[in-house]
C-alpha cells in the first residue's frame, strides 16, 4: 500500500501543501518545530482520521481557520482518493469523493504503522493506553471491532448506570440486569476473541524482530483479561459479586480492565526492563505488527518512524530498514540528515522543511 500524494489546506502550520511521495523511502528533514511531524501526522490522520498526537481534533486546524481538509491517493491494487475534513462541527470523510457515513467503513482501508519515541511510555502508562493501542491497531484490522466495542461500552454504560439504581432503590429487578450482564458478556467476548487473536499473531513475529534489530531475548507479549473464561464462568462470577457491584456502583470485571504485559526472558519489561529494552520492545511491537498486517491484508501498511534518531542510533535505524522488504513505503523524520546513513539517504525522496515551506531535494538519486 502506498500514499501517491498528500494535500493540505489549513493543517497545523501548513497553508496550503501538495506532496509527490516514493513508493519506497522519503526523508522529511527540518529543524525543531517546523513542521516535520505534522507531515507525517496528516498522513497519519488521513488514514485513522485522528491524529496519535492528541484526542483533541481541532489542534490539526491551523491557528485562527475554521476547518481543515486533508486528501490523499493511496493505491492498494486500486488507486483510491480519500479525504478528511475537520472543522468546528465535526468530521467528513469520503472515498472516491463519496461520503462515508460509518467511521469504521473508512479507517479499515489505509493502513499505518507507526514508530515514535513517545509510544515507549505505553509501558508506564496506565492500561487505558496500552488498551487504546490495541484498538487502534486491531480496527484497521477488522472492521466489526470498532462496532462490536461501541456496543460493549454501551450496555456497560447501562449496567454501571442499573447497579447504582439498585443500590438506590433496593427493590428494582435482577432479571434485568442479568439481561445487561449477558448482553455485556457476549459483545465482551467477541472483542476478547479479537483481542487474543492479534496478540497470538504479535507473538508470532516479535521475537525474531527483537533479536533481529536489538539483540538477545525471548520477548513475548501477555494479553490479560478477566473474560479468558467461558461465558458460564464469567456471568457466575459476575452473580457471585453482585452484592460488591452494587455496592461499588459499577461493573468491576471485563474488557474494560484488559491489560498487556511484555516480558523479556521472563521478566515484566514494566517493571524490570532498561529504558532501552523497553524502547525496543514497542518498537519491535509495530514491527512485528506489519508482518500481521500484511498477512491479513495481503498487503504493506505505510511505515512511519518520526524522529527515531533521537531515540535509537543509526545502527538500529539501518538494521530496520534493511530487513523491511523493499515494498513498503517509508517516512522517515529527523532533524539531520547526516545521522543517517548515506546508503538510505541515497535511495530515498528528500523533503526539506524550512521557514520558506518545502523544498524537494536529491542525494545521488536521478
Ligand atoms: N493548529 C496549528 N496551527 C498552526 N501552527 C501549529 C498548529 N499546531 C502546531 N503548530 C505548529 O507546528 C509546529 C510543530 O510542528 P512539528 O511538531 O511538526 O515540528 P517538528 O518539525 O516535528 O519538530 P521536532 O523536530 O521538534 O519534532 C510548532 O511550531 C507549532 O507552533
Ligand atoms: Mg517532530
Amino acid at each position: 500500500m502506498k500514499i501517491n500524494f498528500l494535500k493540505l489546506h489549513n493543517f497545523r502550520n501548513y497553508e496550503k501543501v501538495i506532496l509527490d511521495f516514493s513508493d519506497h523511502l522519503n526523508i522529511i528533514y527540518g529543524k525543531n518545530g517546523v513542521g516535520k511531524t505534522n507531515l507525517v501526522e496528516a498522513i497519519y490522520a488521513l488514514s485513522i482520521t485522528k491524529s496519535f498526537r492528541t484526542n483533541n481534533d481541532r489542534l490539526l486546524i491551523k491557528n485562527g481557520c475554521d476547518s481543515t481538509k486533508i486528501e490523499g491517493e493511496v493505491e492498494d491494487y486500486t488507486k483510491n482518493n480519500y479525504e478528511v475534513v475537520i472543522s468546528k462541527d465535526g468530521k467528513k470523510v469520503k472515498i472516491d469523493n463519496k461520503t462515508i457515513l460509518k467511521i469504521s467503513d473508512y479507517i479499515s482501508n489505509i493502513n499505518i504503522v507507526l514508530l515514535d519515541p513517545v509510544e515507549q511510555n505505553i509501558f508506564t502508562d496506565s492500561p487505558s493506553n496500552r488498551r487504546k493501542l490495541l484498538n487502534i491497531e486491531i480496527s484497521k484490522l477488522k472492521k466489526d471491532y470498532i462496532i462490536y466495542l461501541n456496543n460493549y461500552n454501551k450496555v456497560l454504560k447501562q449496567r454501571n448506570f442499573y447497579l447504582r439504581e439498585c443500590y438506590i432503590n433496593g427493590n428494582t429487578s435482577r432479571e434485568y440486569l442479568d439481561i445487561l450482564t449477558k448482553k455485556l458478556v457476549s459483545y465482551g467476548l467477541k472483542i476478547y476473541a479479537m483481542r487474543e487473536d492479534f496478540i497470538n499473531k504479535i507473538n508470532d513475529y516479535i521475537t525474531d524482530y527483537y533479536k533481529k534489530i536489538f539483540g538477545m531475548g525471548e520477548l513475548k507479549v501477555k494479553y490479560i483479561s478477566d473474560y479468558d473464561k467461558t461465558d458460564e464462568e464469567i456471568i457466575e462470577r459476575y452473580n457471585k459479586n453482585y452484592n460488591r457491584e452494587v455496592v461499588m456502583g459499577k461493573s468491576l470485571y471485563g474488557i474494560h480492565h484488559d491489560d498487556l504485559i511484555f516480558y523479556l526472558d521472563n521478566k515484566n519489561i514494566a517493571e524490570w526492563g532498561s529504558n532501552g529494552q523497553q524502547k525496543n520492545a514497542i518498537f519491535s511491537f509495530k514491527l512485528a505488527e506489519i508482518e500481521v498486517i500484511k498477512n491479513e491484508k495481503n498487503s504493506s501498511p505505510i511505515l512511519i518512524l518520526d524522529d527515531l534518531f533521537s531515540a535509537i542510533d543509526n545502527e538500529k535505524i539501518k538494521n530496520i530498514v534493511s530487513i523491511l522488504d523493499n515494498n513498503i513505503q517509508t517516512f522517515i523524520t529527523t532533524t539531520d540528515l547526516n545521522k543517517i546513513s548515506k546508503k538510505i539517504v541515497n535511495n530515498a525522496k528528500i523533503f526539506n522543511i524550512t521557514d520558506e515551506g518545502i523544498k524537494e531535494e536529491n542525494y545521488g538519486r536521478e
